[in-house]
């Protein structure tokens, strides 16, 4: 058993390890997996490799939280077999018992996931990937494989993974939402055990850059109608390249997913949030959560112990703009019970540069800035450190882009495209720019306008940032300006 024995000597304390997101206590992490709600819990799993802290064979690490804020780490839930590693997944809460899990008075959770066998891929075949299920009748706490895995066999179809299960109430029935090469394949059960297709979207719509993965398949009430959002990870083929995750809103009616318009959307245009997915049971509230990392530089970006780390949790929800839906995405409040505001300020006076750094000088780059301001001409807020290492988050009114440029942020040699400018799409009519930016040891995330254009980028300055300073050529004037430190998790 690999359980991993260097949990009790973690201290958290490593150059570039993350203070208010999750992380494995060491080794390596790639994307969520299986989360769940489940009485007053949120379990979090993800793909982890137990002896290495680069990619290997594939298990479900684990961790769950009261609160989305403070994690505590469980043993491994999941270990490879015999049918192959444990690719991405879900995990349901089987409340009528329809897959027979569950004793009378129990409550099975099950997740159903992708068995990776890297035998067959190694021998060319082309099935080596099927879906299968564990179940869990105390609480998430341990996990049984079901005996009659696979529960879905592969068609013939290389890449052929990561089912999300969601219950599907107008028909009683299980949807699952499966990446398959270049498009989803929907498939419907009755008992979770049973599948059968339903239908194919996405062959000659949306970012075909690379191959899709990691889908979600959920409505959110809007006006009063619910939306139908579908989440498709792409990699590579990003907008700032390699992997991103990008969105469609429509409507489904439990076989058939139909797009409302063919434009390209994605969900967050920074290089770091891929694979993220939502909780499931958690009722009309939406809490999606991705891997902060990118598959061009994954395996080699400059931590040592562990490696991979999660965005913070954001809700998510629809706006329009122009009588067109969008996907916004807000930091969840939860995050607020360990963030102190020290510095609020109701308008202040831009001219050249307001100097912000005071109030972060204990916070260990542990921080988040708010503010509002004028969107007709340029800004940029500046983030350094003492060895003159600085990263850029800013504003270009004449393209109308938000970018964060990390050429000047620190380590950068491990991976030849790392030191770019990522830029992202102002999709806002507003003529005032409303922004959120959290930043920790070694990561920012942009939240504009409401969440309409997020951007989330890793860092890994050599020293953490101690100065903060809002720059803009012109005079402007910034309002409702707070500057909070956030506590660690750990
Ligand atoms: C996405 C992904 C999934 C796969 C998993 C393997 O990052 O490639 O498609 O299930 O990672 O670890």
């Amino acid at each position: 058993l690999s359980v991993n024995t260097s949990f009790a000597q973690q201290t958290f304390k490593e150059q570039h390890r993350p203070q208010y997101h999750f992380s494995p206590p060491a080794n390596w992490m790639n994307d969520p997996n299986g989360m769940v709600y489940h009485k007053g819990v949120y379990h979090f799993f993800y793909q982890y490799y137990p002896d290495g802290t680069t990619w290997g064979p594939m298990h479900w690490g684990h961790a769950v939280s009261k609160d989305l804020v403070k994690w505590e780490h469980k043993p491994t839930a999941l270990f490879p077999d015999s049918l192959g590693y444990i690719f991405s997944g879900s995990a349901v809460v089987d409340v009528k018992n329809t897959a027979g899990f569950a004793k009378p008075g129990q409550t099975a959770l099950v997740a159903i996931f992708t068995h990776h066998n890297a035998k067959l891929e190694h021998e060319k075949a082309t099935n080596y990937q099927t879906q299968s299920l564990a179940y869990s009748l105390d609480d998430g706490e341990t996990w049984t494989k079901y005996e009659g895995n696979p529960v879905l066999k592969n068609p013939g179809i290389v890449d052929f993974r990561d089912p999300k299960v969601i219950w599907y109430e107008p028909q009683q029935k299980w949807i699952m939402t499966l990446a398959t090469k270049d498009r989803i394949t929907f498939y419907s059960s009755a008992d979770l055990k049973t599948w059968d297709k339903e239908s194919e979207f996405g062959a000659t719509i949306g970012a075909h850059g690379g191959v899709w993965e990691c889908p979600d398949l959920f409505p959110i009430m809007h006006k009063g109608k619910q939306v139908w959002v579908l989440l498709v990870s792409i990699n590579p083929g990003g907008p700032n390249g390699g992997s991103a995750t990008q969105y469609f809103t429509g409507s489904f009616d439990g076989k058939t997913f139909i797009p409302e318009v063919e434009k390209t959307k994605f969900i967050d245009y920074g290089t770091d949030n891929y694979a993220g997915v939502t909780w499931a049971n958690t009722g009309e509230r939406k809490v999606f959560i991705g891997w902060m990392n990118n598959w061009q530089y994954a395996n080699v970006v400059p931590t040592k112990g562990w490696r991979g780390a999660a965005t913070i949790p954001r809700d998510l929800d629809i706006t329009e703009v122009n009588g067109e839906r969008y996907l916004v995405s807000k930091p969840v409040k939860e995050l607020e019970a360990i963030q102190k505001v020290g510095y609020k300020k109701a308008s202040l006076a831009l001219k050249k540069e307001v100097d912000l750094s005071n109030q972060i000088k204990d916070a260990n780059g542990q921080f988040r800035l708010d503010m509002s301001l004028d969107a007709s001409n340029d800004f940029h807020i500046l983030l350094h450190n003492k060895l003159g290492q600085e990263l850029m988050v800013g504003y270009d009114s004449q393209t109308r882009t938000y970018y964060i440029d990390r050429t000047k942020a620190g380590k950068s040699d491990f991976e030849a495209g790392f030191a770019k400018k990522h830029t992202a799409p102002r999709i806002s009519t507003s003529k005032e720019i409303k922004l959120c930016l959290f930043a920790d040891a070694a990561s920012v995330e942009l939240f504009a306008d409401e969440g309409l254009s997020v951007m989330t980028d890793v860092f890994f300055p050599d020293e953490n940032i101690s100065s903060l300073k809002v720059v803009s050529g012109k005079t402007k004037l910034l309002k409702d300006v707070r500057v909070a430190t956030i506590q660690s998790i750990h």
